[in-house]
């Protein structure tokens, strides 16, 4: 095998990209690994292979510690900083946010995650050395979607289509939609089966014991964060969606609003994050029928890994995504739904 022919296997391997740092007499040193891996859970070990021509190498072996930061989506210009991938620069941590880990390691102040490490092991793995760290300290500043690297490339999660949606209709209830709607799996709005509530920003919830008692009365919770597509909101409207998942709510849903259309790029930035805040929690998105881009918004909810939507039956008298747009758009993504409603019942 040539060695080109293995560059570019490994090339297919997509993995996160974190940024290695470690501190001695010689002052702090970080560079860029995709090698990270995690390795035992109790003891808690991760490893890291690094070259042996690298100062890196050489740095960490003398400190016998290191820290790990996890790079998000919007942090590629890090990656490549620490790679010494732009020339001009010569201190990499210059202009960026540190904390000091309780080892003494510098960590980005707003990683997606970083991990502080005693050299366990190191051993011998051709022209790298494979560092065993144990774990001594860990946390997550910032949840937002992780940044990836593939084939050469930064890149970030494109969530697949889902297999299928699940759907809240607002439609007049006791009617044969409805009917048809509950035998087809979708959930009625006003079966009196849920809590709902707004939320404006993260100060302004129900109180826990409110939640409580919600939920002890059989009530699925949903708190929905109002205007949740303004770009201007975007800081506010994502530390909502973390208190409300907090909070305990079993749903939390992103809501359209009127006045503000959302762009599905917003939409796609917003939810990527949401859902990795959420999880293993419903996020549930109430779009707006009013805009024009309604249905690619849909689309593009989907593929950042959205499956519940809010929809309106005809005759409903709201002004939200219409059910049969939502029905016609599953159906052409071969995405799952509760389909098998009659569409001529849409009709009537
Ligand atoms: C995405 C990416 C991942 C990398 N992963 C590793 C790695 O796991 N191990 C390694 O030795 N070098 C890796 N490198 C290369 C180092 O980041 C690069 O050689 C860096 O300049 C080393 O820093 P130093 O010369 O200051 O020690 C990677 C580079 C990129 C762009």
């Amino acid at each position: 095998m040539d060695s080109q022919t293995f560059r570019t296997v490994l090339g297919q391997w997509p993995s996160g990209v974190c940024v290695v740092t470690t501190a001695g007499p010689r002052g702090a040193h970080g560079m860029t690994a995709s090698s990270f891996s995690s390795v035992s859970l109790d003891p808690p070990l991760v490893s890291v292979c690094l070259g042996n021509h690298l100062p890196s190498r050489a740095l960490l072996g003398e400190a016998g510690k290191f820290a790990l930061s996890f790079l998000g989506k919007d942090q590629a210009h890090i990656g490549r900083r620490f790679a010494g991938q732009q020339p001009g620069i010569t201190d990499r941590f210059a202009g960026l946010d540190w904390i000091t880990t309780p080892n003494g390691c510098p960590v980005l102040a707003d990683a997606v995650a970083w991990l502080d490490c005693r050299v366990a092991h190191a051993y011998p793995g051709g022209d790298h050395t494979i560092f065993v760290g144990e774990v001594t300290a860990a946390a997550t500043p910032r949840i937002i979607s992780p940044l990836l690297f593939h084939s050469r490339n930064w890149m970030q999660i494109a969530d697949p289509l889902p297999a299928s949606v699940q759907l809240t209709v607002d439609v007049p209830a006791g009617g044969p939609l409805a009917d048809e709607l509950r035998r087809s799996g979708a959930r009625i709005r006003d079966d009196g089966r849920c809590y709902e509530f707004l939320a404006d920003g993260p100060a302004a919830l129900p109180s826990p014991e409110r939640i409580i008692a919600a939920k002890r009365a059989g009530h699925t919770v949903v708190g929905y964060v109002t205007d949740a597509f303004d770009p201007d909101r975007e800081d506010d409207v994502l530390a909502t969606i973390s208190a409300l998942h907090a909070l305990g709510c079993d749903e939390v849903g992103c809501m359209e609003s009127e006045r503000t259309p959302a762009s599905p790029l917003q939409v796609r930035r917003v939810l990527q994050d949401a859902v990795v805040r959420v999880r293993p929690a419903v996020l549930r998105v109430r779009l707006s029928g009013q805009n024009r881009l309604a249905l690619v918004n849909a689309l593009v909810a989907m593929k950042s890994g959205v499956t519940h939507f809010d929809v309106v039956a005809p005759g409903a008298g709201s002004a939200g995504l219409p059910l049969d747009d939502l029905l016609h758009l599953s159906r052409q993504l071969e995405v799952a739904g509760p389909i098998a409603a009659d569409l001529a019942l849409l009709r009537e």
